[in-house]
This record gives C-alpha cells, structure tokens and sequence, in this order.
C-alpha cells in the first residue's frame, strides 16, 4: 500500500482509545538492504519512538506495542542478546525523553526471563513514569496471549483455594483484572505490519472486538503518514459487537 500523499485532518471524528502494534518487519527491511538483521530492529525503534510521539501529539491515551514475544525467543542466540541490548539501551536512555513528554511506561510479560539488568531498569522507567497521564505506553517484551491467560487461572486457581473466591465468582470481570492488562482499556485498534495477517499470541483475550488492520508495509518504513491512513480506514469501521447497526453505539461494554 502506498504512503499517503496527504493527510487529511483525523481530528472530528472518534478516534481508536487504545492502539495496538505489532511491529513486524525489521528483518526483511534489513535483507532488502543487504544488512544485519539487527540494523532493521535499530531503525524500527526509531520508528516506534515516531509511533509514540505521534499517538501523544493525536491525544490517542493508550498505545501497545509488541516488541518481544514470548515465542522469539526460539530466535538464533546472537539474535536475541542482540536485542536484549537494543532494549537496554532504550530503556536507560530514552525514558528520560518519554517522562518529559508525559509518557507512563509499562512493561507487560515475563520478566523473569529478561534477566536481572533488564528488570532493574524496568523497575525504575515504570517508578519514574507512574505517575504520568499523556500517554500509557505498554511494551509487551517476552509477552505471549497464552501465556498470559494461563498466569491468570494460576492466579484465579489460587485464590479458589485459599478460599477467597468461589469457583462460581469467576467472570469475564475477574479474569480480565487478572490479565496484566488490568486497568487498560481492550484495543480498538491493531496495526500489524510487515505482510502477515496473525496475531502470533498478542492480546489474545483483550482483542475479542478489536478491529483488525494489516499492511504490507515493514515497521521501520512505518511513518505517521501511515498511521494517520490505518486511523482514517479505523473511521471508516462500523463496530456492532453483535448488534445491529441501529443499537450498536455504546455497547462496547455490555
Ligand atoms: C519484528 O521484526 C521484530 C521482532 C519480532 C523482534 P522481525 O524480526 O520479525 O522481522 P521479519 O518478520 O523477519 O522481517
Ligand atoms: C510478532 O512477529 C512478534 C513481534 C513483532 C514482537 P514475529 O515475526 O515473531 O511473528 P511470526 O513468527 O511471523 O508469527
Ligand atoms: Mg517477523
């Protein structure tokens, strides 16, 4: 799909609460190039820096993007300790910029695989940035949907046990406040780049009514152009979450 050419005013019309990313495409942008695959994850991170900047400057309150899976891991080692240092980097150098800018920083996945460097540091971006309100960022790293719900029936599970719920107590309503998602809006909107058209194990119980864009376009290409085009075609949506369209508005939450 071509870039736009122009981007027509986005402003009057509901724009998605809560954005979700996958940012796909880093390698094969690096390939095209003749160059290390890494040098394609260098410039996706400029790229998502752009995305973030971009949903504050556009009022968007909640963008996540998926940076990690819990199944990249299967990845060649250099790869992987590659990017572990490109995030390290990130998170030591850039929260700065990200706390003055009013982003509120949180890391969602399994941290006991990133290693004890990396927590530290998450640790202190999310204490520094709690208390900011522009933008919610969550960065999903070592993250998988599964996994995810598998921690929250542990979670529930144990709570039966210890006998502070019964088993009839569990709801929709328990299961998401056990999700790391808890106290985040379900996305309205997820962008996948790079040509696939999956979810590869992302936000698997929060996108049961989220709207589904794919583009061709690989992440480190991904400009605010292309943005603005994949909110534009979200405007174009109607949302009935099994309604019809008369009585579908405001039933998101029913
Ligand atoms: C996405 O780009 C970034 C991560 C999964 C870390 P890829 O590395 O998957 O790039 P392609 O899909 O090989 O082009
Ligand atoms: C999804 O991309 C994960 C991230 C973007 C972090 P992948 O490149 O890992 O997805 P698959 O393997 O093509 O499904
Ligand atoms: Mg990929």
């Amino acid at each position: 799909m071509p870039a736009p050419t122009s981007i027509t005013d986005v402003e009057n019309v509901p724009l998605p609460r809560h954005v979700a990313i996958i940012m796909d495409g880093n390698g094969r942008w690096a390939r095209a190039r003749g160059l290390p695959r890494i040098a394609g994850h260098r410039r996706g991170a400029e790229a998502a820096k752009e995305a973030i900047r971009f949903c504050a400057s556009r009022n968007i309150p909640y963008l996540t993007i998926y940076a990690f899976s819990s199944e990249n891991w299967k990845r060649p080692d250099t790869e992987v300790s590659e990017l572990m240092q490109l995030l390290s980097f990130y998170l030591g150098e850039q929260v700065k910029d990200l706390h003055r800018e009013g982003v509120c920083l949180r890391i969602i996945g399994d941290r006991s695989r990133l290693g004890a460097t990396i927590a530290q540091k998450i640790e202190e971006a999310e204490a520094l940035t709690r208390g900011n309100t522009r933008l919610h960022l969550n960065v999903a790293l070592s993250y998988g949907g599964r996994q995810e719900i598998g921690g929250a029936v542990r979670q529930l599970a144990e709570r039966v046990r210890n006998g502070e719920i019964a088993p009839e107590q569990i709801t929709e309503a328990t299961i998401h406040d056990a999700l790391y998602t808890a106290d985040i809006p379900d996305p309205d909107l997820l962008i996948r780049t790079g040509g696939e058209q999956r979810i590869s194990n992302f936000l698997l119980w929060q996108m049961a009514y989220t709207e589904l864009y794919f583009t061709d376009t690989l992440w480190p290409d991904f400009t605010s152009a292309h943005f603005t085009y994949a909110l534009q075609e979200y405007q174009q949506r109607e949302r009935r979450y099994g309604s019809i369209r008369e009585h579908a508005a405001g039933e998101a939450a029913a």
